[in-house]
């Protein structure tokens, strides 16, 4: 018998990360999954759903946004499990276009959640993630798009990262630029949700590369994805996937057997890799 596993998927009251639940409680073998939520109705409602399918995943809270929840789950991983075996960055947010919210603001409020927020996740779970760990953010191919629309300086700037800090201040200076409304003629693309999907695809591979540099031996793997066009609200159902289609991708990177180094920092469309820069 395989030894306990913990796998932690957040953002999960709906939506894909719901879908990447109850994927996970069915293929997870001796294991415990939890579905987190900012909102605990919501997330302790999404749990009974589940319980009338015969799954039980366990709830706790979080908020990806908020760093003593994000430390809350921690150390309660920390105290229960000595530690987390996988952990899906599924939570996100995107404007819709009809939006009225300036565009600057639809920008810093996507940076937020979508890269910073994630970002801290995996820097605060690290330290307690155990050997064969895996870390699974949830990009988009919109980022892979971003790219392609960037200027080609934008573009060699974005090729000679080389740390977290090069991806902020890339992020910050788009902000700014989408603040004073030229972003466009400063060789930005159109799309704020695009261009912080790209910096998380970005901050994953550093944390990849950093993760094989410091702990070689155990077999961790930080990966992206994108799982698909998936019919949820941030879609307004408009997806060609359903929610499991679109837990697919995520869940496959999640189980990937040890010894799949090769998988370290990329990024995966429909469980293929995707090399764009
Ligand atoms: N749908 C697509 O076609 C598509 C395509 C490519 C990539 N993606 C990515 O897939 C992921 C899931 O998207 P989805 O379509 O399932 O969206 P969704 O239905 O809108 O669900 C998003 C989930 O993230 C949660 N969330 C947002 N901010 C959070 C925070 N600060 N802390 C914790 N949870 C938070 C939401 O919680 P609340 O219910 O409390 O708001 C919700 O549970 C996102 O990262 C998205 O960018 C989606």
């Amino acid at each position: 018998m395989t030894s306990l596993r913990v796998a932690v998927v957040t953002g999960s009251n709906k939506g894909i990360g719901f879908g990447i639940v109850r994927t996970l409680c069915k293929q997870l073998e001796n294991g415990i999954v939890y579905l987190t939520a900012r909102d605990e109705g919501r997330g302790k409602e999404a749990v009974a759903k589940l319980n009338q399918e015969g799954l039980q995943p366990k709830f706790h809270q979080l908020d990806i946004n908020d760093g003593e929840s994000v430390a809350r789950l921690r150390e309660h991983l920390k105290t229960v499990y000595g530690g987390v075996d996988i952990l899906v960055n599924n939570a996100g947010i995107a404007f819709k276009r009809a939006s009225t919210e300036p565009f600057g603001n639809q920008a810093a409020i996507t940076m937020a959640t979508d890269y910073r927020g994630t970002l801290d996740v995996c820097h605060s779970f690290h330290p307690i993630l155990k050997p064969h760990g895996r870390i699974v953010n949830v990009s988009s191919m919109n980022g892979v798009k971003a790219f392609d629309e960037l200027s080609e300086e934008n573009k060699a700037h974005f090729r000679a990262i080389k740390t977290e800090e090069d991806i902020n201040l890339l992020l910050k200076d788009f902000i700014e630029a989408a603040k004073e409304g030229d972003h466009k003629s400063k060789g930005w693309p159109s799309s704020a949700y695009g261009t912080v999907k790209l910096g998380l695809i970005c901050g994953t591979k550093l944390l990849g590369e950093a993760v094989q540099k410091d702990r070689p031996q155990d077999d961790i793997l930080i990966m992206a994805c994108c799982p698909g066009h998936v019919r949820t609200d941030m879609s307004s159902q408009q997806g060609v996937k359903t929610i499991d289609e679109g837990a697919d991708t995520p869940v496959y990177l999640a189980l990937l057997s040890s010894g799949s180094t090769e998988f370290n920092g990329k990024m995966y469309f429909d469980r293929a890799l995707v090399e764009f820069m």
